[in-house]
């Protein structure tokens, strides 16, 4: 799944498996004497023929990792904490005592672990011709990574580039990422209402953004392949029109459209969802109607950059949208929205960035929109709020 993505991935992956065969190296499967000697027509991948007791006569409760050797199964469990990013006690039971019960099933995160044990093992059996590891998915995180997001191409390499195939896989599951099982209780965060309450005061204040009617914003937009062109942004609550030199899109409220050269077509669903993500005039003022399950993350604060922030997240059918906002200023640094299909998690992130007073309300200068295929930088050069713009400057052009 990683194989697809030839700019970046195969570090990630490269490192994983090294740092996973460093850990398994000084007492594992390196470590072993040669097993027959050279010419014994076993290559360096193969695992050791057993010499002593498997895991299942030694331990209580083994499903899964059957086929590994008594001896081996602390080297195994080591590898799994550092190919998932997971200490023994995120899925084994710690007694009050202090003892640990390992062959208890208590936690989830043991179960889930035993699962993709079982799929790993079926995956590699099948002979499919490649071997699948804990790391080919998760590369040391808790949750799998998702799909890569875009990054800046040279000119060179758009030329080279082919289709990409559809997208695998993965990716985070539930608003903060995942069901957590096993990861401990989190801390409590702060209400919701309360961090979108201190993002409005860091913009202007709740009474401006509630006045604010229209926005008004042009500049340049620069794709991953450097190529940059002007824009115009023009919105109202819930009206949104983009225009570009080839492209223009527009939502009257009700309906969206498209125009690309002389032709247009309608936009809907996931489209029109993707092409109103910059349409944010008051939206943080709805946002506890757009998702009624609107929470706030606690736990380890999320770093942007080196930037702390509290993240609030909410869910609608099958999006998820996370919002970073930067716990000292309140200011929203970063969107990622996730939408779930059928064959895994389609991402976008939007980061905000250079906020400037426009009129009574601050407003991002700097925007990036990133997906699996785009990496848009938007530039603005000037921003005007509460300028008259005629409704039918959003209606379909006819
Ligand atoms: C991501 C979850 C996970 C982590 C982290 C983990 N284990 Fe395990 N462990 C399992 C699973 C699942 C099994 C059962 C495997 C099976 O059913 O074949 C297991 C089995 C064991 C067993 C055998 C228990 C028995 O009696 O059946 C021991 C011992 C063990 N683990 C020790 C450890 C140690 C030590 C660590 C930390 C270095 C650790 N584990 C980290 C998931 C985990
Ligand atoms: C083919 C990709 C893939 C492979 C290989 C894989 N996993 Fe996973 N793993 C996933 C996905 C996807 C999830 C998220 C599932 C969810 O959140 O419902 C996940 C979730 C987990 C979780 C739950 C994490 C949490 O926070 O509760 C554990 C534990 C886990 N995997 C352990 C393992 C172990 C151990 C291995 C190797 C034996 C492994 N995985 C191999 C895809 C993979």
């Amino acid at each position: 799944m990683n194989c697809r993505n030839t700019i970046g991935r195969p570090h990630a992956v490269t490192v994983a498996l090294l740092t996973a065969l460093a850990i398994i190296a000084p007492q594992g499967i390196l470590a072993q004497p040669p097993q027959g000697g050279p010419g014994a027509g076993r290559g360096p991948q193969q695992p050791p023929a057993p010499t002593g007791p498997m895991a299942n006569e030694k331990y209580k409760n083994i499903q899964a990792l059957t086929n590994v050797q008594a001896d081996q199964l602390d080297v195994t469990m080591r590898y799994v904490s550092a190919a998932i990013n997971m200490r023994c006690t995120d899925c084994h039971v710690q007694e009050a005592s202090g003892e640990m019960s390992y062959e208890k099933d208590d936690k989830r995160a043991k179960q889930t672990a035993r699962s993709m044990m079982k799929m790993v093992n079926g995956i590699n059996a099948a002979n499919y011709g490649i071997r699948v590891e804990c790391a080919t998915c998760h590369s040391g995180h808790n949750q799998p990574v998702g799909l890569p997001m875009a990054e800046m191409l040279t000119p060179e390499q758009v030329a080279q580039m082919t289709p990409p195939p559809p997208p695998p896989g993965g990716g985070p599951q539930g608003a903060f990422g995942g069901s957590g099982g096993g990861r401990g209780q989190r801390p409590a965060g702060p209400p919701a209402a309360d961090v979108i309450d201190k993002y409005l005061a860091a913009i202007g204040g709740r009474p401006a953004v509630e006045k604010l009617q229209s926005l008004s914003i042009t500049g340049t937009v620069t794709n991953r392949a450097g190529q940059s062109s002007a824009f115009t942004i023009e919105e109202k609550p819930n009206k949104y029109r983009e225009t570009r030199p080839t492209d223009v899109r527009g939502f009257d409220g009700t309906s969206g459209w498209e125009q690309m050269g002389t032709k247009t077509v309608d936009t809907s669903g996931f489209v029109l969802d993707q092409a109103l993500r910059l349409n944010d005039v008051g939206s943080a003022l709805h946002l506890s109607e757009k998702y009624p399950t609107l929470q706030a993350g606690g736990g380890r604060p999320m770093q942007i950059n080196g930037t702390a922030t509290t993240v609030v997240a909410g869910r609608a059918g099958i999006v998820t949208d996370q919002f970073y906002f930067d716990s000292a200023s309140g200011l929203l640094l970063r969107r990622v929205v996730s939408t779930r299909t059928p064959l895994g998690q389609l991402r976008e992130q939007v980061d905000y960035a250079d906020y400037r007073a426009v009129g009574d309300v601050k407003v991002p200068y700097e925007i990036k929109l990133t997906t699996w295929n785009t990496l848009d930088t938007y530039k603005v050069a000037d921003a005007k709020a509460n300028v008259n713009i005629v409704d039918a400057r959003f209606a379909k052009p006819r």
